[in-house]
């Protein structure tokens, strides 16, 4: 099976938090890996910024090629950068499964989301909370996550912007449930079941785990909130 297969297979067990790792203790990866395997999550979001798509620089390819040898968690990476199209084929190999871009930084996204695809991983297609769902809906068919910001993206601990809940429940009744639909920023226990309701099926969570102690409290106490 294909990373990407294996990606699209976590429809059917949605919702499902998705920790960034951003925010975690990185004198640490491999106790942190093991924290939040034990708290139960289905997949890891890796925030890749290059700061000049976005105010913020964080990690690459060591980084990622961290995570894979540390876990068989399908890693979702983030790519906050202005040139996503240089990097594919170095994401692919070293673990990524799915690679999702901006649309802000590659308005003609067809050729990129066939590139992705080629090598394996799924598709991600990001917009930030000014871009509106015209510039992302054409491209349906070649996408297989959309990963709808509900901060301007850069930084951790950002306060949660309400436009994102209408965006994921357009998007849910234009996309059908072929597609997932990912949320993220400043997703936490007042957000959440906002945001689920809206359609979404991955929920990104940055500060509302990683500044608290207990990883598996914190999991179980955002998966209760969004249990049907
Ligand atoms: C922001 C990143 C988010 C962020 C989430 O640019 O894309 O993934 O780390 O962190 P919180 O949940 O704290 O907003
Ligand atoms: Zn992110």
């Amino acid at each position: 099976m294909s990373r990407r297969e294996h990606f699209l297979e976590l429809r059917t067990q949605g919702p499902l938090i998705a920790p960034s790792i951003l925010l975690s203790d990185f004198c640490n990866l491999e106790k942190e890996t093991a924290r939040l395997e034990a708290a139960g999550v289905s997949l890891l979001h890796l925030d890749v910024m290059d700061g000049h798509f976005v105010p913020n620089l964080t990690y690459g390819i060591p980084i990622l090629e961290a995570f894979h040898r540390l876990t068989s968690l399908p890693l979702d990476v983030h790519m906050m950068v202005s040139n996503p199209a240089d990097y594919v084929e170095e994401y692919a190999k070293a673990g990524a499964s799915c690679f999702t871009f901006h649309i802000e930084a590659v308005p003609e996204p067809g050729p990129l989301l066939e590139k992705i695809r080629s090598c394996g991983m799924a598709t991600g297609l990001a917009l930030n909370p000014p871009t509106p769902l015209e510039k992302v809906i054409p491209y349906q068919s070649m996408v297989d996550n959309y990963l709808v910001m509900s901060v301007n993206p850069g930084f951790g601990g950002q306060s949660f912007e309400t436009n994102a809940l209408d965006k994921l429940q357009q998007l849910r009744s234009l996309v059908g449930f072929e597609r997932l639909l990912e949320v993220d920023g400043g997703v936490n226990d007042e957000t959440i079941k906002s945001c689920t309701d809206a359609g979404a099926d991955l929920l990104v969570v940055g500060s509302a785990i990683f500044k608290h102690e207990d990883y598996t409290q914190r999991v179980q106490t955002l998966n209760r909130l969004v249990s049907h």
